[in-house]
């Protein structure tokens, strides 16, 4: 049994890497974690050209991903959110699952999901774009799980004095900036607890299941 863990995020270590890989340190079998930081993977296209095969015609880092997504029984895929969706990388990653569709194709149903989401201010949206992904590609979804990130605006240098960054969004006008309001995981055990758990979870459902079969 192998689950592999990926993280949509563009930037490296901060939320939503340490969230997947918090789930993943609950996992008791084989796992693999991948972040989509620096790659390419360009939109679905809708050419059709996967559909006598199950395999996607474009040449780009998603051939790579594929026989990991084939490979593995259960995922836990993490996004932040951008502007109330889950952001471009992930959407043209999970877009690219098109390829399992046709044809009766097993390559994906069937599995196990695990959601991760985080936000500057919001969390939830991004864990719910992938749990409606799971659902619709029949993957159980067994639990969300998301967390406060720091915007952009706490580290760019012009977030005390900018009106339309999220210093003065959340706080107001002459506000600070200090480690003491500046968001951050390590500062969320209950999250980083709930994503362990949800990693326990997840080895007992695969135990069973493995068991069963
Ligand atoms: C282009 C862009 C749009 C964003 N839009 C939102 C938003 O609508 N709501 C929100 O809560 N956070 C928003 N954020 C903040 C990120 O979700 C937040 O910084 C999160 O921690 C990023 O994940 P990471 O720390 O793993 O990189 C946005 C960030 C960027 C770069």
């Amino acid at each position: 049994m192998k689950v592999l863990g990926i993280s949509g995020s563009p930037r490296e270590s901060l939320t939503t890497d340490p969230l997947v890989q918090k789930v993943l340190a609950g996992v008791e079998c084989e796992k693999e974690f991948v972040s989509l930081k620096g790659m390419h993977i360009s939109p679905c296209i809708a050419c059709l050209g996967c559909v006598e095969d199950n395999v996607c015609v474009l040449e780009d880092d998603m051939a790579d991903l594929r026989s990991k997504i084939v490979e593995a029984d259960a995922y836990v895929i993490g996004a932040p959110n951008f502007y109330r969706l889950l952001n471009g990388l992930t959407h043209c990653f999970l877009e690219r699952w098109y390829q399992f569709r046709h044809r009766e194709g097993k390559a994906v149903a069937g599995k196990l999901g695990v959601a991760v989401g985080t936000g500057g201010g919001e969390t939830q949206p991004p864990a719910d774009n992938i749990r409606t992904f799971f659902e619709y590609n029949q993957i159980e979804c067994i639990g969300t799980v998301t967390a406060q990130g720091p915007a952009a605006c706490f580290s760019c240098g012009y977030g005390e004095t900018c009106r339309s960054g999220a210093i003065h969004m959340f706080f107001g006008p002459g506000t600070k900036i200090t480690p003491e309001i500046t968001p951050d995981i390590m500062k969320q055990p209950e999250q980083l607890e709930k994503a362990e758990d949800l990693g326990h979870k997840l080895s007992e459902r695969l135990k069973q299941y493995s068991m069963a079969t």
